[in-house]
């Protein structure tokens, strides 16, 4: 008779209750039917999974009255065949389709309709959690008996998950029959010891906070793997959780987030994130400070008119090869959002910027081939296996960090220029120069990148124009490629202050060539006293060094958390490359005084850390 899809079924002969609230699962009765696709686990995106239409909800109130009032006799026959109660006005289903029919149901209480089919159960005063402001109840999980055995409800728990995490939900909550308890464990639940008898069948209420849930799934990724490959995913949500890519910046926990104390940003070294340790040039600064009330309350010229022209004549462009952003993160993701999707195939240095794995990789799924930069190498690009792997034309997108982060190693323009002119015009290059500043505009690809059709230069004024908190940057690449990004830029895309900065900063070019001499000498300087702590360090031309740690020390993971403790902000390198180990440290350049107090606080770190 009934029975579940991992047993998670409700018994035929209990009141309606267990109808409406448990998991269960069709029976003999809905194969007589004829409303049952077969058995086994569907092929590859054969099954999908949507928001049930009206038509959807009629079929799942006539399954329901075919099971509980029909078969099981647990309910009175309604005249127009159909089970549904009050609670439906505000449930969500999602039904798993399979050949064109429905292979299995589940719903989604949310916490908007003011009740839950719990509360025909038990008194919310011993409801023994608390927090119920984004409770959502999970149940009639549903499954047509042919497809026990597959993927189908894990699938269709797993949307039920996802609709309540995308939702914001807190807390889900769900009674389970005693003999699938262990499913719901499995899942992160976690088991009240109320037991709730009906009939025959003893259910446990069981909840779980949407963290828990979450944990559980980050422990089995290939669980979610396969249904990617098999779910045809037609919700609203994403089928994953969007992530979030890490940046470093930890510095914001001491300062505060909320900026509640700025000020204590005296007390810590963010060498963390890449951002310049020199000011802004003094025009940029007294332009600011002078104009900030009027600045912060008008809004700049809706196409950053004026920065387009200050950019292109410092750069020897023209006005049509400038495209401006909020930063160049906001470009790198109008753009790639634009060209790429999960058919795209792009081509990453490994180590890299880690926002371009983000990007490809987790935003847009694209197929990602790394090529491997070698420590014995000293991250050193070679030229001619890059040219090799390009040569045919089958990559979209080639992302060329030049200097590369977190390498510091810089590619002359010679060099990226013939790989470029030896690659097919199908393959698109982007070069990412946001620290090119550092070794010399003259080597920036900007005027030969216009000249193409297939380059563009993604010019960050973040670290090298210390503007990384206005968010200014831009593309430069040939009208044709900058064309349909422009009609996709929002009006006002960069801000006020950010255009003024910009402007200022390029009037500048003698202030910041003083800076970047400075810092060369204070990265050399910085260089040489990790080397006599020990540390292997990569020959840079940026404001910032790659080392490595001891081999038989502490992991760069324990050095930065010791380091935290005197106000010092390193970044854990070890996952910006596949290959770079527990013990790659990266720290920014600062000023020689601060580089002394970072070498000081990696030297003891070294000292005290146990490995
Ligand atoms: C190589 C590289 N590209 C781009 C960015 C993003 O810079 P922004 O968004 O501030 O322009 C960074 C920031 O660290 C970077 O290192």
């Amino acid at each position: 008779m009934a029975n579940s899809l991992q047993g998670n079924l409700a018994s035929t002969q209990h009141g309606e209750r267990v109808a409406t609230l448990i998991e269960s699962i069709s029976t003999e009765k809905v194969i007589q039917h004829g409303r049952l696709a077969g058995g086994g686990e569907p092929s590859a995106a054969a099954m999908v999974i949507r928001e049930a239409t009206e038509q959807d909800r009629q079929e799942i109130y006539r399954t329901r009255h075919d099971v509980y009032a029909v078969e099981l006799g647990q309910h009175p026959q309604n005249p127009d065949g159909l089970l549904k109660n009050h609670l439906d006005q505000f449930n969500r289903y999602f039904v798993a389709i399979i050949d064109g029919q429905m292979a299995g149901f589940i719903s989604v209480t949310p916490p908007e309709g003011g009740e839950y089919s719990l509360d025909g159960y038990l008194d919310r005063k011993q409801w023994p959690f608390e927090d119920r402001d984004r409770l959502f109840e999970v149940r009639l999980l549903t499954v047509k008996s042919g497809r026990r055995g597959s993927l189908l409800a894990t699938a269709l728990m797993y949307a039920s998950f996802r609709a309540v995490e995308a939702s914001g939900g807190t807390r889900l909550v769900v009674i389970g029959r005693t003999e699938v308890a262990s499913i719901y464990r499995s899942s992160g639940y976690v088991d009240h010891g109320i037991e709730l008898v009906k009939g025959d069948v003893t259910f446990l209420l069981m909840s779980a906070t949407v963290d828990q849930v979450r944990k559980q799934v980050e422990k089995r990724p290939q669980l979610v793997d396969r249904i990617e490959q098999t779910v045809d995913w037609q919700l609203s949500f994403p089928l994953r959780k969007p992530a979030a890519c890490f940046h470093g910046g930890g510095f914001f926990e001491d300062v505060g987030d909320g900026f509640q104390s700025l000020s204590r940003r005296e007390e810590i070294i963010n060498a963390d994130v890449l951002d310049a340790w020199f000011p802004a040039a003094p025009g940029v600064i007294s332009t600011l400070s002078e104009h900030l009330d009027w600045l912060v309350r008008t809004s700049p010229p809706t196409g950053c008119e004026g920065l387009i022209a200050a950019i292109a004549a410092a750069r020897g462009v023209a006005e049509t090869s400038v495209l401006p952003g909020a930063g160049s993160s906001d470009l790198i993701f109008l753009a790639f959002n634009q060209w790429l999707s999960s058919s795209s195939r792009v081509l990453l240095l490994d180590p890299t910027y880690g926002e371009y794995f983000h990007v490809c990789e987790k935003v847009l799924r694209c197929q990602v081939d790394r090529f491997q930069l070698r420590r014995e190498a000293g991250f050193e690009v070679a030229v001619e296996q890059l040219q090799a792997q390009v040569a045919d034309g089958d990559y979209d997108l080639v992302v060329v960090v030049n200097p590369n982060s977190p390498t510091g190693r810089h590619l002359p323009l010679s060099e990226v220029q013939s790989i470029i002119e030896a690659t097919p015009a199908s393959t698109l290059f982007w070069i990412d120069e946001t620290y090119i500043e550092y070794v010399g505009s003259a080597h920036s690809l900007e005027q030969f990148g216009c000249q193409r059709k297939n380059v563009v230069v993604c010019k960050s004024m973040s670290k090298g124009y210390a503007l990384s908190g206005v968010r200014s940057a831009y593309l430069c690449a040939s009208p044709e490629i900058l064309e349909p990004l422009r009609a996709l830029t929002p009006p006002w895309a960069v801000s006020l202050p950010g255009q003024v900065a910009a402007v200022k900063a390029l009037e500048d070019p003698e202030y910041y060539q003083r800076q970047y001499q400075a810092t060369a000498l204070a990265r050399e300087s910085m260089a040489r006293d990790l080397q006599e702590l020990g540390l292997e360090v990569i020959p840079s031309v940026a404001n910032f060094l790659l080392t490595f740690l001891p081999a038989d020390g502490p992991t760069a993971a324990q050095v930065v958390q010791h380091c935290r403790r005197s106000g010092v902000h390193l970044r854990d390198a070890s996952n910006m490359g596949s290959a770079l180990g527990t013990h790659a440290l990266r720290t920014a350049v600062k000023s020689p005084q601060q580089n002394s107090q970072i070498v000081t606080a990696i030297a003891e770190a070294l000292s005290t850390v146990q490995a």
